[in-house]
């Protein structure tokens, strides 16, 4: 049995105390896998931005709202888990200045100045040690694959699942999964609790059979 750590959802980085810059991503993924995870008697847990799915009932849920809330959590939890996969979808700019206050319309617009928030995968991959392992989600519209690549070697990835844009919010996801020498371990395609065992397969295969 090993225990999986999953990140899973959006995050928000507000602009002022009632507006927000997002990501669209449901938590439907995150949430497949943990029940993928279950299912073959892992130990999960689910570290969520803001979302509507029921995750279940048997994994330890910790919820967060901004990506830094997420990072520090996953730093947290990951000394104890075997390996994470990357499920979310995290709010990758900031705005420089946060008003404590709502911002007020003055009919001549708004200038936002962003930052980069961390790379929680990225962050994990460069302190995971021998017996972890790190499993990346890259949504690519163009060159899928050679982005991917690059994403896995950049976040120190064992492996990364390659999806495209009409997984978001489906019931539905066509997949390959990509190791370090670019070779595509599986590709398949069906109901998001289908890949997501078709995901948990290889991992078993690749990852924790080692
Ligand atoms: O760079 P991109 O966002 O396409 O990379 C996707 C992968 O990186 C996913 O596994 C996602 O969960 C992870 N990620 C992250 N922290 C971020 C941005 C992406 O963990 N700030």
């Amino acid at each position: 049995m090993a225990h999986i750590l999953i990140t899973s959802g959006p995050t928000r980085q507000y602009i002022d105390p009632v507006r927000y810059l997002t990501n669209a991503s449901s938590g439907k993924m995150g949430a497949c896998l943990a029940d993928s995870c279950l299912n073959l008697g892992h130990q999960v847990t689910i570290i969520s931005g803001p979302v509507n799915v029921a995750y279940p009932e048997e994994a330890n849920v910790i919820n967060v709202s901004t990506t830094g809330e997420m990072l520090a959590a996953a730093r947290h939890h990951f000394p104890d888990a075997d390996g994470v996969i990357g499920a979310a979808a995290p709010c990758d700019y900031s705005p420089r200045i946060v008003q404590d206050q709502k911002i007020k319309k003055t009919g001549d617009g708004l200038t936002l100045h962003l930052e980069e928030t961390p790379d929680i995968i990225a962050t994990l991959g460069g302190i995971k040690l021998a017996h972890q392992w790190v499993v990346g989600f890259a949504l690519e519209t163009d060159d899928q694959r050679f982005r991917a690549l690059v994403k896995l070697e950049a976040k120190c990835c064992d492996l990364i699942v390659l999806n495209g844009p009409s997984a978001m919010d489906s019931p539905n996801n066509t997949i390959e999964i990509l190791d370090p020498v670019g070779t595509i371990v599986l590709a398949t395609k069906g109901t998001k609790p289908e890949v997501a065992d078709a995901i948990l397969q290889t991992i078993e295969q690749k990852l924790l059979s080692s």
